[in-house]
């Protein structure tokens, strides 16, 4: 009897020793937000307020990309796939009225936008550069300029031209050459204008999205492929930023690879086995970004579906900064059943977004401490929220916003915040569903108009900024 009280008792105290310890040493950070002064807020000079966007989700027109082929069920199998069967069309017309829209952003006082180029538009065939579409960009940052705003460039962001899919894309390392000719001719027509260069929108992302769930075109389910693809767009990042920086006005230009840091946590944060599934998870997803551009070294894991690794020794020097996009966390449990365990959850306890993630703003403030073992300066290239009550933003804003004041506090490199997203748009394979826009946009009519919570974010940037009122 005795005996057997004594098993127990060393059997649980072997559960729970190492669970306690890693409670204490990995929590998933929690403050107590009735005790924090939101209005505690200090930035350093010159900190950069801005808003982001992307082509695919704003210009309207686009027909010859991936997405474009996606939406209308032009890939083999033949069916689209966008929630409700949406097609971008016209967007938000940005590509139009991107005059209007810089005066959305003069109205909120910030000093920075950040878009993307479409690189289906400047390049519609393979080695044929469209001049109108590669000037539209140029006018949009004279506008830009002329206001005092500016703009920071992503030269991909989840979309390229239906030609460069059909090659294979990223799939194939012998493919990165077309994207470093696009990014050249970018290069050339803006680096006047553009001190700031964003390579690649959230390698991972697109990767699983792409490559392991299927959502994303190709619509791929290859574990091993989407490895080897996530590998390739590292080195893609490599070559581009070797062969800008290589170019007459290369070294004025500040590049940077943009990272979503979305951790993945133990649902029950007692359970060994939760911890470490999402421990191998978020390996895969954060971990393989982490040791690429900190080591040199590329390796994606996940036992029994995966394992590619190779040395890129040049990642580390090729990150003038780091752009940090941060939305949430989710949670995993543990299954002996693979796709259970591969399920994301939302993190239980926390107060949903219309997306499929918690508000989880401690979460940002561990992504600048993940994020910053790079020791590069860190820009926050895309924070928000989809509400389209707009019965949360503003709590959303104010809350994110002092993670990063006191991330800034505690020592930590921060340059700048960008807010996804200006205005509502085509959120990808959710379509017009999802609002994340700090203007509400009615897409029968094109008006815009200031939502109640993003008055939070003009109120914080107006006093923070050290731009004059424009
Ligand atoms: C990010 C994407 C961006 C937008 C936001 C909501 O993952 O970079 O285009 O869709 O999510």
């Amino acid at each position: 009897m005795r005996a057997i009280a004594i098993t127990v008792a060393i059997l649980l105290l072997a559960y729970l020793l190492p669970t306690a310890y890693l409670n204490y040493s990995e929590p998933v950070l929690k403050w107590d937000w009735a005790s924090i002064d939101l209005d505690d807020l200090s930035f350093p000079e010159g900190f950069i307020w801005g808003v982001a966007s992307a082509a695919h989700q704003v210009e309207g027109g686009h027909t010859g990309n991936n997405w474009a082929a996606w939406e209308q069920g032009s890939y083999p199998d033949g069916r689209p796939h966008i929630l409700n069967n949406e097609e971008t069309g016209a967007a938000c017309e940005h590509w139009e009225r991107y005059p209007e829209d810089i005066r959305l952003m003069q109205e909120l006082g910030v000093s920075s936008y950040r878009f993307s180029v479409s690189w289906s538009k400047i390049m519609p065939q393979e080695g044929v550069i469209d001049s109108v579409a590669l000037q539209h960009y140029v006018d949009v940052c004279d506008s830009l300029a002329a206001v005092g705003i500016s703009p920071m460039v992503t030269l991909h962001h989840f979309e390229h031209p239906l030609w460069f899919e059909e090659k294979g894309a990223f799939e194939k390392v012998e493919n990165i050459g077309h994207f470093v000719h696009f990014s050249d001719a970018v290069f050339n027509a803006l680096k006047d204008r553009v001190t700031f260069w964003c390579t690649i929108n959230e390698p991972a992302v697109f990767v699983i999205a792409a490559y392991f769930d299927g959502n994303f075109p190709p619509g791929k389910q290859d574990p091993q492929l989407a490895a080897i693809v996530l590998k390739n767009l590292f080195k893609a990042h490599v070559a581009v930023y070797q062969h800008l920086k290589s170019l007459p006005g290369g070294e004025r230009a500040q590049i940077g690879i943009v990272k979503n840091m979305h951790q993945i946590d133990p649902v029950n944060e007692w359970s060994l086995l939760d911890r470490l599934l999402a421990r191998t998870v978020n390996n895969g997803f954060n971990g393989s970004f982490i040791t690429t551009f900190r080591d040199g070294h590329y390796r994606f894991h996940f036992p029994t579906l995966v394992d590619e690794a190779e040395a890129i020794a040049d990642a580390p020097s090729t990150l003038d900064f780091v752009g940090l996009n941060y939305y949430s966390h989710n949670g995993m449990a543990f299954s002996p059943d693979l796709d259970e365990a591969l399920k994301t959850r939302m993190y239980p306890g926390e107060t949903p977004t219309d997306m499929t993630y918690t508000i989880y703003p401690e979460g940002l403030y561990r992504a600048i401490q993940e994020i910053s073992v790079l020791g590069r300066p860190i820009i926050i290239t895309e924070n928000g929220i989809a509400d389209a009550k707009d019965d949360r933003r503003g709590d959303f804003i104010r809350r994110y916003i002092y993670a990063v004041s006191k991330a800034i506090e505690d020592g930590y490199d921060v340059r700048g915040f960008h807010y996804w997203s200006l205005t509502d748009n085509f959120e990808w394979d959710l379509g017009y569903g999802q609002r994340f826009g700090l203007y509400h946009v009615d897409f029968a009519t094109q008006k815009r108009t200031l939502r109640e919570g993003s008055k939070e974010f003009q109120r914080i940037v107006k006093a923070h900024s050290n731009w004059p009122d424009r």
